[in-house]
């Protein structure tokens, strides 16, 4: 299966980057070939998979199959934050004995009735910094930073309920939600060589091959195997589940939504380049496409590499991803002092795949100018700009949760 679906990707052609027009913005309505779309047929059966093929050949690699995962419960209990809910950590597995495993950590709301809507994501710090609670596994894998300097890059006790304001598991539980979250080193430890995580066990790696998967694309997998385990679990509407993910795992959110239909809300937050800002902007405060290739070569393709000096051949912009999202909600929030993430450019990019919302009939972004600090815009297309830096707060759960409101009830 694995060698058909290669030979598929392998079939289309693309155009060498020389080759590549330049242009200064990309209409995620009009073809490749030059064909104006002009119906929801069209974008679904031709505009939305080349625009799929497009993301996956010129910048985030193909995106790997889907794989059986099991699931086993490490434990349970139902009396946690005073009885309110249930906590579980689940360990899954990938179909291969030397794949290491991924650690899911989940609370649900005891007062539910029914299978109850759920947030999705990963962590940056492993789920031990999320509660204080001594059964939740301790990534054994390497780790950006660590609470103890003795031992750099590894997650220790020490950790442990240092990061309960950054997922505010509780206050999630307060909204009758439920709440999946694991460490995203599980699925890919974010360091250069990729063949750190599952990648090496379940596929064959090409590299340097322009179209293998990086880790940006490694990542969005990755939630959509979470999502495969959730929709086996009777306790979660997983029709009904919101994907959330904060800077390098917004840039994961915004891929997973695009290529996987079944995220019913997605939700990038802080994601930026490379995620949900512009590709094609010039200026110093923001991250730049030849920045973040320098700074992560890993996140993305081979291929991506040639357009850090001249984005302008890029045959994408990150209005196009987003426009992939369509027809689900699409909430993109970020933080005024943030501007390396370039809030603005995330805005015009939130405009410009609005046409493609409207042809689907699906709804829009109901604001014409870029919001004031503080002012949710709640509609399908969403936006939400707060006061404060690169983070993420028990602020942006409310709006995450008004956002789920709005959209999930
Ligand atoms: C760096 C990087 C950003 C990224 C961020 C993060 O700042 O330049 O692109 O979003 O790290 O993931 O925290």
């Amino acid at each position: 299966i694995l060698f058909l679906f290669a030979s598929t990707v392998q079939a289309q052609t693309y155009p060498a980057f020389k080759d590549l027009p330049s242009q200064q913005a990309v209409d995620p309505l009009v073809g490749m070939d030059g064909t104006k779309i002009t119906s929801a047929a069209e974008w679904n059966t031709k505009r939305k998979p080349e625009l799929q093929h497009l993301f996956e050949y010129y910048m985030y690699g193909r995106k790997p199959d889907a794989i059986k995962v099991t699931a086993k419960i490490l434990f349970e209990d139902k009396q946690v934050f005073g009885g309110k809910a249930t906590l579980r950590e689940v360990e899954i597995s990938f179909p291969s004995e030397s794949c290491p495993k991924s650690y899911l950590l989940m609370a649900l709301p005891n007062k539910a009735q029914g299978p109850v809507p759920c947030f999705l994501g990963y962590n940056f710090t492993g789920n031990h910094s999320l509660l204080a609670d001594k059964r939740i596994h301790l990534p054994t894998v390497w780790m950006l930073g660590s609470e103890n300097k003795a031992q750099p890059n590894r997650a220790t006790e020490e950790g442990r309920g240092k990061q309960v304001d950054t997922w505010n598991l509780e206050y999630i539980i307060d909204r009758g939600y439920a709440v999946a979250t694991l460490y995203y080193g599980d699925i890919d430890p974010d360091r250069a060589d990729q063949r750190l995580g599952v990648q090496k066990h379940l596929w064959k790696l090409k590299t340097p091959e322009d179209d293998d998967p990086a880790s940006v694309m490694v990542w969005a997998w990755g939630s959509s195997r979470i999502l495969d385990y959730l929709e086996t679990d009777k306790a979660i509407d997983s029709k009904k589940v919101a994907l959330v993910g904060h800077s390098r795992l917004g840039k994961a959110t915004i891929v997973a939504g695009a290529f996987d239909e079944r995220f019913a809300v997605v939700i990038p937050h802080q994601a930026g380049c490379g995620g949900t800002a512009p590709s094609r902007t010039k200026n110093p405060k923001n991250e730049s496409v030849e920045r973040i290739n320098k700074a992560f070569p890993h996140w993305f393709d081979t291929n991506f590499k040639q357009f850090g000096p001249d984005t302008s051949k890029l045959p994408f912009d990150q209005n196009c991803l987003m426009a992939l999202c369509a027809p689900r909600p699409l909430l993109i929030t970020n933080a005024i002092e943030d501007e390396w993430a370039n809030p603005a450019g995330q805005f015009q990019m939130l405009k410009s795949a609005e046409p493609v919302y409207k042809l689907l009939k699906a709804g829009e972004c109901a604001s014409e100018k870029m919001p004031e600090v503080g002012q949710f815009i709640d509609s399908k297309l969403g936006y939400w700009i707060r006061p404060g830096k690169h983070s993420m707060i028990k602020d942006d759960w409310k709006i995450f949760c008004d956002f789920a409101d709005k959209w999930l009830r």
